[in-house]
This record gives C-alpha cells, sequence and structure tokens, in this order.
C-alpha cells in the first residue's frame, strides 16, 4: 500500500509521500537516493538503542547499499531523553560527522526519536533533508506526520520546536511486532483520538484494529508480523485523516476556531498534558494520559450539554476495549486546574478545551466558559471508572 500525500503551506510548502507496507525498510536506501534525486554522500541515523538493536543493521545496510556512508547517534530511551541536552549532543554528532545540507538524517524510532531528530535537522544548517521512519504505533498514526518537531522543558512538554517537514515517511507495520502491549494501546489510545475527530468511518477502521489486535492475543500470535501487517490499512486510514487536517492549517493558526483547524487534534490533550506533568512523565505514556484526556474532554463535553449520553458511552467503551489505563485518582484536580492557570497566564493567550458535540463534530471552548463545577465533576467520572 502507497499513500502519497501532500502538506501546503506558507513558504517552502510543498508535499512528501508516505509509505506504508511490510518490506519498507529494507528499500530506504533506494528511496532515498529517489526522494533526493540522487544518493547523498552521508546519512546519519538519528535512533535509540533498543530500536536500533532489532531494526538498526537492517536500515543502515539498505541505505549503505545505495551508497550513502552512514554514521549512526543514538540517543537515550524515553520521554525525559528529549530534551535540550540530547539535541546538544545530537547536533554536535552531525558537525563531528561533518553531515552537509545535501546529506539525509534519518529518525528510526517512536515519536520521541522523531520529534528530537526533527528537530536537529530543521536546526542544523538552518535545515537538511529528512526521512522519518516511526517504529511505534503512535508515531505512524500520529508524531511522524505534520511536520511537528519537539524537545521538553521543566515548563512542560512540547513548549520548544519547529514546523518541519520530513521528504519522506516510511513505515513498516510488521515492526510493530517487538512493541510491548502497552506501547500498542498507547498507539491505539491516539487512534481513538482521531476517530473521535473524524466520524464514525475512522471509528469502524479503528475498532478493527483493535479486533485485529484482540484476535491476535487470543491465539497467541501477536509475535507473527502478518499480524501486524494486516494493519497497514488501519494505519492509512489514520495517516489520511491526520494529513488532511495539517494540510489545511500547517502551522496551526492561532486565530483559527472551525472544527477542521489543527487545533482539534489536542482533543484529549489539554487534560492529558497536565496529568503527564503532574506525575512527572514517569507513570503514564503519553498515549495513556491521552486516553484519559479523551475520557476527560467527552465527559466534560456532555457535562456542558454538548455531547449525548449515547455517544459518552460509545467512546468509553471503546477506549475501554483498547484496554486498561494507569489509575489516576490521586492525583488533586485543584493542582490540574492550577496548570491550566499557568499557562493562560504566561504561555498561551487562553487555554482552548477541545470538545464533541457529537462523534466527529469537534468544537473548540475557551477554559475561561468551562465552568470549575464542570471540570470537577468531569473529574470524578473518569477517576471513578
Ligand atoms: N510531533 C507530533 O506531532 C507528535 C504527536 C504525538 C506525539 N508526539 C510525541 O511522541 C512521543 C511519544 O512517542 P512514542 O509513543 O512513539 O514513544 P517512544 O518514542 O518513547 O517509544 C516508546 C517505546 O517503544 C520503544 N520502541 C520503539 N519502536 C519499537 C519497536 N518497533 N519494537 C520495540 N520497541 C520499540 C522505544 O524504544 C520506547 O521505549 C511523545 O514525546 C509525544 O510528545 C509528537
Ligand atoms: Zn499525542
Amino acid at each position: 500500500m502507497k499513500l502519497e500525500i501532500t502538506v501546503r503551506g506558507p513558504g517552502e510548502g510543498g508535499s512528501y509521500p508516505i509509505e506504508i507496507g511490510p518490506g519498507v525498510l529494507g528499500k530506504i536506501g533506494n528511496r532515498i537516493a529517489d526522494l533526493l534525486g540522487k544518493a547523498p554522500e552521508k546519512a546519519a541515523i538519528i535512533s535509540n538503542k533498543k530500536v536500533f538493536g532489532l531494526y538498526g543493521e537492517h536500515a543502515a545496510g539498505s541505505i549503505a547499499s545505495a551508497g550513502p556512508e552512514v554514521s549512526t547517534h543514538l540517543i537515550g530511551d524515553g520521554e525525559r531523553f528529549k530534551n535540550f541536552r540530547t539535541l546538544e549532543r545530537t547536533i554536535g554528532f552531525l558537525l563531528e560527522k561533518g553531515l552537509g545540507r545535501t546529506d539525509v538524517i534519518v529518525a528510526l524510532g517512536g515519536g520521541v526519536v522523531g520529534d528530537l531528530a526533527g528537530f536537529a535537522a530543521s536546526i542544523y544548517l538552518r535545515g537538511v533533508p529528512l526521512i522519518q521512519v516511526p517504529t511505534t504505533l503512535l508515531s505512524m498514526i500520529d508524531s511522524s506526520v505534520g511536520g511537528k518537531t519537539a524537545v521538553n522543558t521543566g515548563f512542560g512538554k512540547n513548549l520548544i520546536g519547529t514546523f518541519y517537514q520530513p521528504r519522506a515517511v516510511l513505515i513498516d507495520p510488521s515492526v510493530l511486532s517487538t512493541l510491548s502491549e502497552r506501547e500498542v494501546r498507547a498507539g491505539l489510545f491516539e487512534a481513538v483520538k482521531h476517530a473521535a475527530l473524524s466520524g464514525q468511518r475512522l471509528l469502524a477502521a479503528t475498532e478493527a484494529m483493535i479486533s485485529k489486535l484482540e484476535s491476535g492475543e487470543k491465539s497467541g500470535s501477536t509475535e507473527t508480523n502478518a499480524l501486524f501487517e494486516g494493519l497497514g490499512p488501519g494505519i492509512g486510514a489514520h495517516i489520511e485523516f491526520k494529513a488532511g487536517i495539517v494540510s489545511g492549517d500547517e502551522r496551526e493558526k492561532t486565530d483559527r476556531v472551525d472544527a477542521r483547524s489543527r487545533k482539534i487534534l489536542n482533543f484529549g490533550h489539554t487534560f492529558g498534558h497536565a496529568i503527564e506533568k503532574i506525575t512527572g512523565y514517569r507513570s503514564l505514556l503519553h498515549g495513556e494520559a491521552v486516553g484519559h484526556g479523551i475520557l476527560f474532554a467527552a465527559a466534560l463535553s456532555n457535562n456542558l450539554g454538548l455531547l449525548a449520553e449515547h455517544e459518552l458511552k460509545l467512546l468509553y467503551d471503546v477506549v475501554h476495549r483498547v484496554g486498561p489505563l494507569p489509575p489516576i485518582d490521586k492525583i488533586d484536580p485543584r493542582e490540574i486546574f492550577a496548570t491550566f492557570e499557568y499557562d493562560k497566564k504566561r504561555i498561551n493567550d487562553t487555554v482552548q478545551w477541545i470538545l464533541l458535540e457529537g462523534i466527529g463534530r469537534p468544537v473548540i471552548v475557551p477554559h475561561t466558559q468551562i465552568p470549575e463545577a464542570a471540570f470537577m465533576s468531569a473529574f470524578k467520572q473518569v477517576t471513578n471508572h
């Protein structure tokens, strides 16, 4: 399966292909040469020890066979390494290797590697070609598409970064066979987020992915590549949805509040980011925080009279079908509320909530319009489940 998307925008804009299919990993070298017009002299793979240990040799071999001299920089594994220190070391590595503007950076890993390598690629020599090779479900359907790059600081997640489009996103779903079940579920929570925003069709495609994985668990065949290769069409449907949104609003215009604004992709994230921050980015995976965030935003929408009871129930059922979420009942909701006050005063003009008037019907509501009582009651609903 091959999917071609176009991301338009001010400045250079341009389009890039997203290719999904088994065996993609072994063809990276040829694809890079095609995409760049000729094989670059040098290629730098940014990855981490775990992913590189599993797929690095295969990927590096493919690149080297097309001509470039390949070097590898491994960053620490985990969200806490997505920071300025890692960025500086990565840039240092690129300088040391003498990577030039016609060379290429290949990000091989999940969202942490992709966000960090993307940031590095965007500022190194003011921008060098980047190829994203996402290896987690979350990074395949979400973070590798749309060009947002980032690092975290003590002030919050993803506050520092750039918009920088890759030359291509190359996806081999069979690599998901080595991903832990918990990480697969984390990706599925982001998939439910897309489905809630997009409507019944994507919801059905998402449920089909969940069913496929459930059947794999039952038959004990989660290790087989075929099972994950079968996720290709579902992954493609999610990418098409995200690509459609980001194409129409490449840089997330601050004044847009319509239902196709890029901001809607933050559904589940206002709450999700707050609980990630409060728990010190330790006990929850990003996707799990989003899982809680979906439940919270849906409950809040229902409390405000926007979302019908049966659609609320439908969303709760899908989230719970994906799997268990780590408990968050130890968190004080007033502390979460305070986080938004902080954001409001210092960084963004107003915190905006992405709520639902129905499945597939997002609406943007400023935080100032959310009564504290509705907020606290939504929190209770989420923690009681
Ligand atoms: N840029 C964006 O638009 C965007 C969107 C959503 C999320 N994000 C970011 O993405 C990050 C989360 O990404 P993630 O969920 O991919 O986490 P991750 O990159 O930390 O990967 C999760 C874990 O899986 C391991 N792993 C990766 N691929 C594997 C494979 N094939 N087999 C076995 N293990 C593998 C990693 O080493 C890691 O331990 C967050 O930092 C989030 O902010 C960015
Ligand atoms: Zn996310």
